[in-house]
């Protein structure tokens, strides 16, 4: 329920308050002057003020002047004597939600905080929908016809229905995780609650932290004013953290937290906030892997793992390539005004036997693209880019056929790299019969960078059998 705090220093007042208050069912704290006024707004988390502008210590506008400071949002009404209207006015322009006259009567009381409060509550939803704007899903398809993602269905389906628990939703970029993620609130009991998207990779972490979190007033160089984090923005709704396995070590120790306790504490705050959210997180790494690389907390892993839900890449489901294509198809030549009907067989083959490593989302530029450059009835196989045929022309493999096995998935760029270079030293050390100087010159680099790449490499090239 929500907090109000009460300050006069004239004891009747203050009670009187807290009666009328108290009967409509909200939490109350009275102060009987200014300084103890500032000590109870410093961290406990009010929604309403009442503030008598006549104080003994400090005047009211100057507390309410600190107010609006450090919490623009924070709703202040202001309470006046039979003094003059003027100060009630000055106050209006400091950020006073409203003022009232001593003596009051408790209906207006009554009325004058339940508007208050509802306008306070619209505002944040307007804040968490704002959030949302881009992301929102409206009713958007969700295509299934592989038993695979029949299967990834019907998880989404349980798990909607229990709107508390975390979800896991793993799979290689592009499969539809964000969708899987939007799919389980949509179909919860929390889907006319805010959907708040979070991409934990793009964020730097000082900054993630505070918008998840929000922070106090001063909590740190910057900070000005309190702000609430997204956490308590997305009030009952669903927070999706993407890319959680970026997320810094540091920082996962608090949302372990976050998720045990469904509490959470403003950077620079002491108090702690109850929120209640149901939490959707998505990664595409293997997060086993990232755990053994002391990259990802076991314990936070065992906590998201409660309910996982796997998307597997689009080359393991044949049946969906076709579906999607079709309403790719459909969706873009309605958007372009183009008269395409349907693939050709020869392109639906292409369409098939292609890899897909950007999955669902590759398919969908593809087919978008050829929209917007061409028309037709019957989409053929010579519109589809030139990778999906295979080679493309002028590639290195054209020129010199250094065959490279396709690497484990997840694996990283850098690793991938790695083993390329590997790979093509050790063909160029063979083409050289073993001559460093002659296989440096053929790969135009100095010898001693090649020596060194050699010694690197050297220990790997032992354990995978192979000699120069
Ligand atoms: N099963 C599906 N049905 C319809 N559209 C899909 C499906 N899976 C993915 N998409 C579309 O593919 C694109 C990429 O999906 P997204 O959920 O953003 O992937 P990820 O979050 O895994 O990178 C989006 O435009 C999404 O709408
Ligand atoms: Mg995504």
């Amino acid at each position: 329920m929500e907090k109000i705090l009460v300050v006069d220093d004239e004891e009747f007042i203050r009670q009187n308050l807290d009666r009328i208050l108290r009967e409509e069912g909200y939490r109350t704290a009275g102060a009987k002057n200014g300084q103890q006024a500032l000590d109870f707004l410093k961290d406990a988390s009010f929604d309403l003020v009442f503030l008598d502008l006549r104080l003994p210590d400090i005047s009211g506008l100057e507390i309410l002047k600190k107010i609006k400071e450090s919490d623009p949002d924070l709703l202040v009404i202001v309470m006046t004597g039979y003094s003059s209207v003027e100060s009630a006015v000055e106050a209006l322009k400091c950020g006073a939600y409203d003022y009232i006259k001593k003596p009051f009567k408790a209906d207006v009381i009554k009325l004058i905080v339940k508007l208050a409060l509802e306008t306070q509550s619209l505002k944040r939803e307007v804040f968490s929908l704002k959030k949302q704007r881009e992301t929102v899903l409206g009713s958007r398809l969700f295509i299934a016809e592989s038993p695979a993602m029949k299967d990834v269905l019907m998880q989404v389906r349980e798990v909607a229905r229990h709107a508390e628990t975390t979800v896991l939703v793993t799979g290689e970029t592009g499969t539809g995780k964000d969708l899987v993620a939007r799919s389980i609130h949509n179909l919860s009991a929390r889907a006319n609650r805010p959907f708040i998207e979070v991409n934990c990779a793009t964020l730097p972490v000082n900054m993630l932290e505070s918008e998840l979190f929000g922070h106090e007033s001063g909590a740190f160089t910057g900070a000005r004013g309190r702000k609430i984090g997204l956490f308590e923005a997305a009030g009952s709704g669903t927070v999706f953290l993407d890319e959680m396995g970026e997320i810094e070590l540091g920082l996962q120790a608090k949302l372990l937290r976050v998720l045990e306790d469904k509490k959470i504490r403003r950077l620079g705050g002491t108090q702690l906030h109850e929120i209640d959210v149901r939490i959707v997180a998505a990664t595409n790494q293997d997060l086993r892997q990232a755990i053994s690389a002391g990259r990802f907390r076991e314990d936070l892993f065992y906590r998201l793992h409660i309910v996982p839900i796997h998307v597997p890449p689009l080359r393991q489901r044949p049946e969906d390539i076709i579906a999607l294509s079709n309403h790719f198809l459909h969706e873009y030549a309605r958007k372009f005004s183009r008269a395409f009907q349907a693939f050709a067989a020869d392109a639906q083959a292409l369409l098939l036997s292609y890899r897909w490593p950007g999955n669902v989302r590759e398919l969908r530029h593809v087919v978008e693209r050829i929209c917007i450059m061409h028309d037709g009835q019957i989409l053929g196989p010579e519109l589809l880019p030139k990778e999906l045929a295979g080679q493309a022309p002028g590639s290195l493999s054209a020129v010199d056929p250094i065959v490279f096995p396709l690497p484990p998935e997840e694996l990283k760029l850098d690793e991938m790299i790695d083993r390329f270079t590997l790979h093509l030293i050790e063909k160029v050390m063979k083409r050289a019969d073993g001559n460093i100087s002659r296989a440096a010159k053929m790969l135009g680099i100095p010898r001693t960078t090649l020596r060194y790449k050699l010694d690197k490499y050297a220990s790997e090239a032992k354990s995978r059998g192979s000699s120069w």
